[in-house]
């Protein structure tokens, strides 16, 4: 990776040389009450402003407050109210997962997941980022289009199959898993990759074609108006 110039020999050790996997190194007391260790975003606010300028705003966007809103909404619902059986043993796959910025760190703080977290994305960079910010050592990436992988999707062995991003691909109805499904859509179509946003939930749950629906609702889309809503329903489709 070449670096543009500005970074001193000690940050480029930390920018473009060797990834840390998170919480490889030792934390305060302090740090280790942190949700999600916040100080690799520096790191990687720095990698990303000398290696991949063009993401600086789209990284900053996804640990924005609406974001973490919509995540940690996510998994309180999955853990307070849905699955009490999540443990560390756990298989999570996830789907449009952009750099993983929150969710990863997320899963790993309140399920202390063992296995590996597998996100998928056709973003290859945004992936690279993710293997830079995450390492590699308890995640796996996988760049592809989802919207043609739904057969080989299908098959994988996971327990939980998390889509945040239903909006941006095809509609999850002929979607076939046998694991649980946590899926996210909108109703906020003025982004052009919004490509399937939807009206409401109940639209949003005739689409993605659930047996049985276990639990569905619904948060602002945007910190600054009420009615572009983000849905959630979560359920199995087998
Ligand atoms: C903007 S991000 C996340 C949006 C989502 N509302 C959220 O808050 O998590 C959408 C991600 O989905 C990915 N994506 C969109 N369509 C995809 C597809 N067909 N296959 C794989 N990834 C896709 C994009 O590359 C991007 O990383």
């Amino acid at each position: 990776m070449t670096l543009r110039n500005g970074p001193t020999l000690d940050e480029k050790k930390d920018i473009g040389g060797v990834i840390t996997d998170v919480k490889t190194r030792q934390n305060t007391v302090t740090m280790d009450k942190f949700p999600v260790p916040v100080w690799e975003w520096s790191r990687t606010m720095l990698d990303i402003a000398y290696n991949y300028p063009h993401r600086v705003e789209d990284f900053a966007k996804s640990f924005s407050r609406n974001q973490f809103y919509a995540k940690c909404w996510m998994l309180e619902v999955l853990r307070a109210e849905v699955d009490y059986t999540i443990d560390r043993q756990t298989r999570w796959w996830i789907l449009g997962s952009w750099y993983g910025t929150l969710i990863v760190p997320l899963i790993w703080q309140y399920f202390g997941t063992l296995k590996k977290i597998h996100m998928c994305d056709f973003d290859a960079e945004a992936l690279e980022v993710a293997e830079r910010l995450h390492g590699t050592r308890r995640l796996m990436t996988h760049n592809i289009d989802v919207n043609w992988e739904f057969d080989r999707l299908s098959k994988v062995k996971t327990d939980i199959m998390i889509n945040t991003s239903c909006e941006h691909m095809y509609p999850m109805t002929d979607f076939k898993t046998d694991a649980l499904c946590v899926f996210q859509s909108t109703n906020f179509k003025d982004d052009y990759a919004h490509i399937n946003a939807v009206d409401s939930l109940e639209a949003f749950e005739e689409q993605v074609n659930m047996t049985q629906v276990l639990w569905k609702g619904e948060i602002p889309f945007h910190d600054y108006d009420d009615h572009h809503k983000r849905f959630m329903i979560i359920g199995y489709k087998a």
